[in-house]
């Protein structure tokens, strides 16, 4: 079972190669293990949170190859955070060079961000660490980065069967004074850090400061650039076990033991909707009611009033055995956007 094989070795030197061929043509720093995203405004000394990372793939590949990838625990939460209906197949194929969201628990240490011991991956054989980084993982993660936090100290000398720890990057941090859902952008060719402040309803000095860049021009071709994601407004109380709940545009969750299904659409006004989630649970358990309390109104329900304005059964938390919700009422009168309790 004993490295180095053929291959890694191989790998090594090509790496060596192609590192000081950036040095010397193109001022590049070369391959770093500099883990994350900076993460450095999180309240709490490590903070775990929601995060998003494009995974630009290398093969045409099905959706659960994907899923077992990244080890992501149910295939609805790779649909939901692609916005792809839970019809879809698990042996959808995606073409080679297509970009799927990859949903995953961040962790923040030491003001930075990386997946929260996931995804672990298994070396085969015939494996390197390079290879892994660049051909496997599309190099959303660099092989120095692979043997940091794996405490590797000969990238060369790899165990067939041993699991890796691949630290993909994420922030917990605010940003302006606001929580979003980091969401590190695969950068395709030709794009400018102005179109993509453009595309994500952000700003350019935005992005090149979380992402320490000096100046635009530095933005590089198939690059992850932290992207803040705005989320949308939730009732969700401090004391829930999904708090915060943050949900950007265009994604959904499934929160309260897969109970509720919350989704963001900035389209409703940026305002968080939940529905019972209608999902089938393992034999023996059962969903608490999601019903608002004395009525017959259930989560997500809505009744027009006198007027315009309009009340709704809406989602507040969870705690074992419980989900609380609220009847909020709000206005389709012009002007008038706000939500308020009852
Ligand atoms: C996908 O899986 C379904 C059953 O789960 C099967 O009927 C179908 O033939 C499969 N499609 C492909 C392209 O493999
Ligand atoms: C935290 O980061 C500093 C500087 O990057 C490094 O020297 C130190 O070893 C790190 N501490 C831990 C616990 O990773
Ligand atoms: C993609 O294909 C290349 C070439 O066959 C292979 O080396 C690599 O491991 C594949 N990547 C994945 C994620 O299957
Ligand atoms: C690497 O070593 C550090 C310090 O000895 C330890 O805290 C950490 O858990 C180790 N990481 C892995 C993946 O074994
Ligand atoms: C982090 O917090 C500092 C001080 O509160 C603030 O100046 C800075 O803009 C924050 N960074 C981000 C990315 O929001
Ligand atoms: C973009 O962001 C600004 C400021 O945060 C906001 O006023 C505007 O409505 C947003 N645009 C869209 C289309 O959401
Ligand atoms: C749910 O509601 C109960 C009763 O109002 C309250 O005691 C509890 O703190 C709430 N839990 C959450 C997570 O909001
Ligand atoms: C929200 O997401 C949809 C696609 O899911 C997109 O078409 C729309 O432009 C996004 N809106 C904002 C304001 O980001
Ligand atoms: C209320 O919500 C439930 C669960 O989502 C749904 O099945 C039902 O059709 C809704 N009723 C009304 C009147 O909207």
């Amino acid at each position: 079972m004993a490295f180095p094989f053929p291959t890694t070795i191989f790998f090594f030197f090509f790496t060596l190669i192609i590192s000081s061929f950036f040095s010397l043509h193109s001022a590049q720093p070369p391959p770093s293990s500099t883990l994350g995203f900076r993460c450095t405004n999180a309240t709490t000394p490590s903070a775990n949170c929601y995060s998003l990372i494009d995974y630009h793939l290398p093969n045409t590949t099905t959706l659960s190859a994907v899923q077992s990838l990244f080890d992501i625990k149910n295939l609805r939460n790779l649909l939901a955070a692609n916005n792809l209906p839970t019809t879809t197949p698990h042996n959808r194929t995606f073409p080679a060079e297509s970009i799927l969201r990859i949903p995953f628990p961040c962790l923040c240490r030491n003001a930075t961000g990386i997946s929260n011991r996931r995804p672990i991956y298994t070396v085969v054989p015939d494996d390197g660490l390079f290879h892994i980084a660049a051909e496997v993982f599309s190099r959303l993660v660099t092989y120095p980065q692979i043997q940091l936090v794996n405490n590797i100290t000969d990238a060369n000398t790899i165990l067939v069967g041993q699991r890796l720890w691949i630290p993909l990057p994420c922030s917990c941090d605010e940003v302006d004074g606001e929580q979003v859902v980091h969401y590190g952008h695969f950068v395709a060719a030709g794009s400018t850090v102005e179109g993509i402040a453009e595309q994500f309803n952000t700003t350019e000095r935005t992005l090149l400061n979380l992402n320490g860049m000096a100046d635009a021009k530095e933005l590089q071709a198939s690059s992850i650039l932290d992207v803040p994601l705005k989320v949308c407004k939730s009732m969700v109380t401090s004391n829930s076990l999904d708090y915060p709940l943050l949900v950007p545009n265009g994604t959904s969750i499934y929160t309260a033991n897969n109970c509720v299904r919350c989704r963001c659409d900035a389209m409703n006004n940026w305002m968080l909707e939940c529905e019972p989630s209608g999902l089938a649970l393992p034999r023996g358990q059962t969903c608490p009611s999601t019903l608002c309390e004395g009525t017959s109104f259930n989560l997500g329900n809505i009744t027009s009033g006198s007027g315009c304005s309009r009340s709704r059964c809406v989602y507040t938390g969870y705690t074992d055995g419980r989900i609380n919700t609220t009847i909020s009422r709000d206005s389709t009168c012009p002007g008038n956007n706000g939500l308020s309790n009852v």
